[in-house]
């Protein structure tokens, strides 16, 4: 089969220096060549899958990496899988190998949403197309964006706090900011806010983003935002279930865990627990089956050169980048049981088990 395809690709060479198409339509010989022929994978032969991640420091991350693996595999796809640490030069590095090793598509969780576009001018020189995952890859002619809706997560978690707090303080403990998803959860939480702020019932009296995520970065800054307002803090939006747990570690040592409601995201089991104890109030869920299901198939898709349809786009600063956005649910003790313990994403067992204790 392979033989069969390089002669009809020998052939339609020899045809286009024959300048027999130019004909048809006046081109330069040299132009059409390239239009022709993009470096598709033979048919029998297995699509690689190049996955480029930032970390798997959160628990999420585990997931993406054990299922897209699962997902690539019943497809009959390879796939190569890196995870850079929140390093740059290293994801850059990683993902430079992974073009240069042969693979037909490379998937990018990028750590930092600016210095990752050099790895999308890189695949495209090598014909690679990339599809950004989860996170947004900036000013970069990004193939497709796929990921859950990001200015719903914030507008949940904003309805869910609001709802419990409808006046006072709040603190807003926002993630990292080389990460493109912290611009929209924000902005769908002040989607939510704003009315209330502009009624003066609400204050955001504490924002900061939280570098790399990190929980201890996160737990710092609740600290000084409850020592800056004198512990007068009515509610706190945390961007992920890490950096909740970090404001709940400082809120707790003000005696003030379970008493403050507090916003997350990514249904963690410490949440899921925290939500069971009553030291968390909601987070919010995203099935991370649908994403790497949709993502190995789109994947292989492309590499095999097929035509991928989206129905919306987002604009990264360079281009509208074809997107899917897949639907997050807010999760709190009510629904908890038949959405992430239904779903399996954790055991009833494992959420219950530290009430147990
Ligand atoms: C975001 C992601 C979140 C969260 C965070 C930290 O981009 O959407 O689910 O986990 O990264 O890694």
């Amino acid at each position: 089969m392979k033989q069969i395809q390089c002669r009809i690709a020998g052939l339609l060479m020899a045809l286009v220096a024959a300048g027999m198409l130019a004909a048809c339509d006046g081109q330069e010989p040299e132009a059409q060549k390239e239009k022709i022929l993009p470096p598709e994978t033979g048919q029998d032969e297995a699509v690689k899958i190049g996955f480029s991640m930032d970390t798997l420091k959160e628990e999420r991350w585990l997931k993406d990496r054990d299922l897209f693996r699962q997902a690539a595999e019943k497809l009959d796809a390879e796939v190569e899988i890196a995870a850079a640490n929140g390093d740059d030069a290293l994801q850059i590095a990683q993902a430079e190998a992974m073009i240069q090793g042969g693979i037909d598509v490379l998937v990018i969780v990028p750590h930092n949403a600016e210095a990752t576009a050099a790895i999308v001018h890189k695949a495209h020189e090598a014909g690679i197309k990339v599809i950004a995952y989860d996170r947004l890859v900036k000013n970069a002619d990004v193939d497709l964006y796929v990921s859950f809706d990001n200015e719903q997560v914030g507008e949940l978690q904003a309805r869910a706090i609001l709802d419990a707090v409808p006046k006072g303080n709040y603190a807003y403990i926002g993630g990292a900011p080389t990460d493109n998803n912290v611009h929209l959860i924000k902005k769908g939480v002040l989607n939510v806010l704003q009315p209330a702020i502009d009624r003066g019932d609400i204050q955001i009296v504490y924002d900061e983003w939280t570098d790399d995520w990190a929980p201890e970065n996160a737990q710092h800054n609740m600290a000084e935002a409850l020592r800056a307002n004198g512990n007068q803090i009515d509610a706190v939006i945390a961007a992920n279930d890490a950096t909740a747990g970090g404001a709940i570690k400082a809120l707790a040592a003000q005696g003030m865990n379970g008493e403050i409601p507090v916003a997350g995201q990514d249904a963690e089991l410490a949440a899921a627990q925290r939500i069971v104890a009553g030291t968390q109030t909601m987070t919010v869920y995203k099935p991370i089956q649908n994403l790497t299901a949709q993502v190995a198939e789109l994947a292989v898709q492309l590499a095999k050169g097929e035509e991928v349809m989206t129905s919306v786009s987002v604009n990264n600063g360079k281009t509208e980048v074809p997107s899917i956005l897949l639907a997050p649910t807010a999760v709190n003790a009510e629904n908890l049981e038949n959405t992430v313990i239904a779903d399996g994403f954790h055991s009833k067992e494992e959420v219950y088990q530290e009430l147990k204790k």
